[in-house]
């Protein structure tokens, strides 16, 4: 099979991830079909705190939201999913055009295509992104009133300098106006943070296995699912939760061109979700170049919604 450079690189970044003394895979590859759909079904879970408590301060802040950023400019969703987040926006925020990005691009054309239907008066469009590289948008994008918007504290999913790194970069394509609306989960009991990636349906440990059967499609590896246990626990020290999978054998993966050997135990890192004091998001904010920020939360300062602005 003939593949591109790009698909070279990827398949060597892969490599020399599951080649590290502490192996890890990108979450970014968490997300192929099945993967998204298993995203969509832990919003719903009821340990999965951040969607639904998200939501409810976008609605309770609605007005307040929509008087920080404006009607009628250009939305862009970073990280879309199925774009239904963006679309409660439409209503109070009456944009004229709406650009959605996701790294899954199937599924967000998809998503696009529905939204279309509901929605004709907005011009809309669907762009397969992936945001951890230094990615531009189309130049049919509007470039007044640009609002970014990345909810669902998928920032959190970066380290900090990357975060710090992304953020700068939004601003820049922030062109001077507008800004950027955001969604943070928040620091709280360990309890509340680790159920939530410890479901007792088991889908996150779905969501987290899944990533071996995409490795193998990417990659021509053999990883079996089953071989390997989800495990997720939250680092306090570095206010992040951190997801792995654990080899439940002493075990070798091949892939073509290579093999590792992993012992009983060791494990594969696949995901860190950092957790955030409003007071340091602010900071972060700052340090990326945004001038001016206001936020929402909920009673119990589970989730901040930031609007920061360019
Ligand atoms: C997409 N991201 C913000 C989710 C999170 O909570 O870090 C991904 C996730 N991983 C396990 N459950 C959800």
């Amino acid at each position: 099979m003939q593949y591109s450079t790009e698909t070279r690189h990827l398949h060597q970044e892969i490599i020399d991830q599951l080649s590290e003394p502490q192996a890890s895979i990108s979450p970014k590859y968490f997300y192929d079909a099945l993967g998204s759909r298993l995203f969509e079904l832990i919003t719903q879970l009821p340990e999965y705190y951040p969607t639904r408590t998200e939501h409810a301060v976008m609605v309770e802040h609605a007005r307040a939201i929509a008087t920080a950023i404006g009607q009628g400019g250009t939305l862009i969703d970073l990280g879309a999913g199925n774009c239904e987040k963006a679309a409660a926006l439409f209503d109070s925020l009456q944009p004229s055009q709406y650009v959605a990005l996701d790294i899954s691009s199937d599924f967000l054309h998809k998503a696009v295509a529905g939204l279309r239907k509901k929605f004709p008066t907005i011009d809309m469009s669907a762009v397969g992104i992936d945001l951890s590289t230094q990615f531009d948008l189309p130049p049919s994008v509007h470039t007044q009133s640009r609002t970014f918007f990345y909810p669902g504290s998928s920032i959190g999913n970066f380290d900090p300098p990357d975060a710090i790194a992304l953020l700068a970069h939004i601003r820049h394509l922030c062109r001077n106006s507008g800004g950027l609306l955001i969604g943070v989960d928040l620091v709280k009991d360990h309890a509340t943070l680790e159920a939530a990636y410890n479901d007792e349906l088991g889908v996150t440990g779905a969501f987290n296995l899944n990533l071996l059967n995409h490795v193998n499609t990417l990659l021509g590896s053999d990883f079996h699912p089953r071989e390997w246990r989800h495990r997720a626990r939250y680092a306090s020290a570095q206010s992040r939760i951190e997801m792995y999978l654990e080899a439940s054998r002493d075990l070798t993966v091949s892939w073509p061109g290579g093999e590792r050997d992993f012992k009983t135990g060791e494990r594969i890192h696949t995901e860190s979700s950092y957790k955030y004091r409003l007071g340091d998001f602010e900071t972060l904010l700052k340090r990326a170049g945004f001038t001016r920020t206001q936020s929402w939360t909920d009673p119990r300062q589970w989730f901040g919604v930031f609007y920061a602005n360019a």
